[in-house]
Formats: structure tokens, C-alpha cells, sequence
């Protein structure tokens, strides 16, 4: 069976997939597999899948446009199996606002959000403070700030701030949730397990995500039962409702002051990561299954 794991690409989380695509040809190599192909994804992607002809596309990409539906829906025209959300599900789910539209009529608890323009935020606040900005389409929490009564934590804002909210004409706010911070994977239809994430200063922010002893993962969380399953059948029910395939991560903030009240779904990664210090395949470890052996299982699943 030939392999292409494809990664890199032009997004800001370039260097995010380019990890997760060496994790996983790396681990299918060492289980043996021979014809594995690593493509770092530029402009000439779909001539490149046509002359290596893979018997299935492993996606390794992160943000756009490797999950927000392009890729996918290019690799339907050219008839390729590949692992991961499909066309449809990936466009909703890279879109914070969109995901709601779905999520929430189905039942699960996420933020009200607001879009404002990027430019307004240095003006005036979009909503009592504290409140979180973040674009729509990111991941990793590039261009998020948690703007706080006495300042901000992340990408700064104010008067004539340079940052990477020029390329984004809008920007997401939403309440922000105090509390703390878990996730949960779901691999096929099961969700695997919570994770909760402390990280050392700040906030989960990009450098506390790959950072390796910035953040203190707790898998399982100590967290009560009942809010434990709360939030893992939020997680397997987001999987379903937006029609993902193969793993998802959806994210979570819980006041936990408030009880069950207070649990609050932020956001589906439908190309979680897959680097040394991502969480879905630390929860899948945590469920006695390997790295290589998530890795065979998602493309066992997409070669269905
Ligand atoms: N966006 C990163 C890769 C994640 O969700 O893990
Ligand atoms: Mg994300």
C-alpha cells in the first residue's frame, strides 16, 4: 500500500504539520510499512498525487487549506481515499461561528460569540470584559487574546498595533470563560479521555502548546465523574452532529463553580495534531493504543 503523508503547506500552523507528518511517516516505517511518501504541500499538490498515485493521502495538514475543505475537496475530483473529516464537515468545523450554527441548535453549550471587524477591537471592547478575540479560521491559538480588565494576554491590542490580526478582516469575541481547560479526542465514535491542560504562565497559547514543560497535561483529568461524561459525550456528540471521520478534538473551558452549567464546548479540531506534545495521541496512549497504531487505525478507517 502506498502511503502519501501529506503536510507543511502555507498556513501559519506550517510548522505544526511538518511535526505531525514526520510523526506519522516515521511510525509507519517503523511498523514496517515501505512505501510511505512525504509531501510538503506547495501549489503543485494535485500534480504531484497524480504522478505518486497513493493508494491513500494520510492528511497531516493544519488550517488552511489542508482543513478547511479545499484539500479535501480536491482529493474527491481526483478520486484519492484519504483520513480525516471530509469536504463538507471540514468547512463548517475550521469556522468557529459556523461550528455553533450546527452545535448548538443539536444541544451542546458553547460561547456566545460575536464577529466584529479586526479593526474596531483596538477602538473599543466588543463586549464586557473578559472576553476572548480570536480569527474564526486559526489554529493553535495564533492570533488569540484574552483581554482582560487589566490588559491582554496574547496578541496585543490597541491603537496601531501591528500583529496578525491585519490579514483577518474579522475576529470571533466571546465571553471568556474562567475556569480551566480540557479536551477531549474522538477516534471512530468513541471519545478517549479528558485531558486537562495547565499551563505554567498565561494562557494554552501557541508556545505553551509546543513547548515541551510550558503546559502540565493531566490525562485522565481530576475532574468529577459526572462532568467527566458530561464532557465526553459533548465531545462524541460534536463528532457526529458535524459528520466527522477518522479522529476529532473538541475543546473545552469548564467554570467550575458552575457545576455542569458551566461547561462550555469552544471549538472541533477536525485535523488535530499529531507532534510529540499533541494530545490526541497521548489520550489514545492513555487507551492503550500506540502511536503507530492510531496512526494504522486512520487509515484503516479511511480505506473503508
Ligand atoms: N490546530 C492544532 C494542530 C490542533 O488542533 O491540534
Ligand atoms: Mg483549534
Amino acid at each position: 500500500l502506498h502511503v502519501v503523508v501529506l503536510m507543511g503547506g502555507w498556513s501559519s500552523e506550517r510548522d505544526v504539520s511538518l511535526t505531525s507528518g514526520r510523526g506519522v511517516a516515521g511510525a509507519l516505517r517503523e511498523r514496517g510499512w515501505s512505501n510511505v511518501t512525504e509531501l510538503d504541500m506547495d501549489r503543485d499538490v494535485a500534480t504531484r498525487l497524480t504522478e505518486l498515485k497513493p493508494d491513500v493521502v494520510f492528511n497531516a495538514l493544519h488550517g488552511t487549506p489542508g482543513e478547511d475543505g479545499t484539500v479535501q475537496g480536491m482529493m474527491d475530483l481526483m478520486g484519492l481515499k484519504y483520513t480525516h473529516s471530509g469536504l463538507e464537515t471540514s468547512v463548517i468545523a475550521i469556522d468557529k461561528e459556523l461550528t455553533k450554527m450546527v452545535l448548538v441548535p443539536g444541544g451542546i453549550r458553547m460561547p456566545a460569540g460575536k464577529i466584529v471587524e479586526s479593526e474596531s477591537v483596538h477602538r473599543e471592547d466588543p463586549m464586557a470584559r473578559p472576553y476572548v478575540l480570536k480569527p474564526v479560521n486559526e489554529g493553535s491559538s495564533v492570533g488569540v487574546a484574552i483581554v482582560t480588565t487589566e490588559g491582554n494576554l496574547g496578541t496585543p491590542i490597541g491603537r496601531d498595533v501591528p500583529g496578525p490580526w491585519h490579514e483577518f478582516d474579522h475576529l470571533l469575541a466571546e465571553p471568556f470563560i474562567k475556569g480551566r481547560e480540557l479536551t477531549v479526542a474522538v477516534l471512530g465514535d468513541q471519545a478517549l479521555a479528558v485531558t486537562e491542560l495547565q499551563p505554567k504562565a498565561g494562557f494554552y497559547d501557541y508556545a505553551a502548546k509546543y513547548t515541551d514543560g510550558l503546559t502540565v497535561h493531566i490525562c485522565p483529568a481530576e475532574v468529577p465523574e459526572d462532568i467527566a461524561q458530561a464532557m465526553l459525550d459533548m465531545a462524541a456528540k460534536a463528532h457526529k452532529l458535524l459528520g466527522c471521520k477518522g479522529a476529532s478534538r473538541s475543546d473545552f473551558r469548564w467554570d467550575d463553580e458552575q457545576g455542569e452549567a458551566g461547561l462550555y464546548l469552544l471549538e472541533v479540531n477536525t485535523q488535530p495534531g499529531m507532534t510529540p506534545l499533541s494530545l490526541v495521541p497521548e489520550q489514545a496512549r492513555h487507551r492503550g493504543i500506540s502511536y503507530g497504531e492510531l496512526v494504522e487505525q486512520l487509515i484503516a478507517e479511511a480505506l473503508q
